[in-house]
């Protein structure tokens, strides 16, 4: 069993959904433990419309604050140019972007269709090689649609994490965004996908609505998948995915995949610290078991 990569995403994926504002103090002192755990990928926040995402409007402030630290990779969701400039211009040195293999969601989330997306992304793409910045890029809905009568084949999924691969994100994150994926559904869709890039470039990115994302991991990392998207205390949503909840808590994959034998270079004990204090601090529910069960035994001894 050899380390699998995660990628932090609680500071992006998991507050963008909070209706109430939470001050940038706050996400910086989460910012500064998470670099405290040992991961070595963190998604900060994003640049997008602070129209659509008000909550993640201060990133060049949340930048300012924090103490970005050696060794880890930060980066920022940017869905155009204009995302991409702010992100470079506060010292960003990766980015993500993001697509959909639903055309439906794709134009609710970022106001166009999966192919017009791929042309506003190609100046990005184009831009990062020049700036030699590293980007990455999202396939959302890859394990269904929030919409009725919207159905999503692994062909399709295939067909847009091939061209993000293409045209030069060096790894393709596929979202179950509304978490309703099963592990016989997430074995097509990555060997759909793997029949058209490297495996070792796919992450797995999975909401945990259903309860799913666990087991749909194990399946992910059994067929050589080697990164995984989570989130402390497993924050998460998507303002556009209507009844999407958290993404998997981190700690519950840190747990998983220790106990499988993989390594992820995370200190569990520190990682509950991250996700305990983001959630007494901005009042918000911790979803990850493992937290639960390892501060109750704390509690009782
Ligand atoms: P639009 O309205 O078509 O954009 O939105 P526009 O280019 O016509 O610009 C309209 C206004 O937005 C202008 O301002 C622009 O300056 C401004 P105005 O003149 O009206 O004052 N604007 C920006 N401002 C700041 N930063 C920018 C930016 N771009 C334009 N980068 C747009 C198109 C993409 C901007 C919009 O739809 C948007 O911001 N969408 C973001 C939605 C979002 O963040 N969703 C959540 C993240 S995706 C997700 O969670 C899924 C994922 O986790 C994977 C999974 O789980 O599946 C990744
Ligand atoms: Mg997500």
């Amino acid at each position: 069993m050899g380390p699998i990569k995660i990628v932090e995403v609680s500071l992006r994926d998991g507050l963008q959904n909070v209706k109430q504002e939470i001050p940038t103090e706050v996400k910086a002192g989460l910012l500064d433990r998470l670099g405290d755990t040992g991961l070595k990928v963190i998604e900060a926040t994003s640049f997008v419309s602070p129209k659509w995402v008000p909550q993640l409007r201060d990133g060049v402030e949340l930048m300012q604050m924090c103490s970005p630290q050696e060794g880890i990779a930060y980066t920022a969701l940017v869905p155009n140019m204009q995302g991409y400039h702010k992100a470079l211009a506060v010292g960003f040195k990766e980015v993500a972007i993001f697509t959909a293999a639903s055309d439906k969601f794709c134009q609710n989330n970022i106001n166009c269709s999966i192919d017009e997306s791929f042309q506003r992304y190609l100046p990005v793409l184009e831009q990062a090689k020049r700036d030699q910045v590293l980007v990455r890029g999202y396939v959302s809905c890859a394990l269904g649609s929030p919409y009725p009568d919207d159905p999503v084949s692994p062909e399709q999924v295939a067909r847009v994490a091939h061209w993000l691969y293409e045209n030069g994100c060096y790894e393709v994150s596929i979202g179950d965004t509304i978490g309703r994926g099963t592990a016989c559904e997430v074995k097509a869709v990555i060997k759909a996908v793997s029949e058209k890039m490297p495996v070792s470039a796919i992450a797995a990115h999975f909401h945990n609505t259903y309860g799913q994302a666990l087991p749909n991991i194990r399946e992910a990392v059994e067929l050589g998948v080697l990164t995984v998207d989570a989130s402390v205390a497993g924050l998460g949503g998507c303002p556009y995915a209507p009844g999407a909840s958290g993404n998997v808590a981190t700690e519950d994959v840190v747990f998983m995949l220790e106990g499988m034998g993989y390594e992820t270079g995370v200190d569990l004990n520190k990682i509950i610290a991250a996700g305990q204090f983001i959630t007494n601090a901005a009042q918000l529910t911790n979803h990850s078991m493992v937290a639960k069960a390892m501060l109750s035994t704390a509690e009782a001894t």
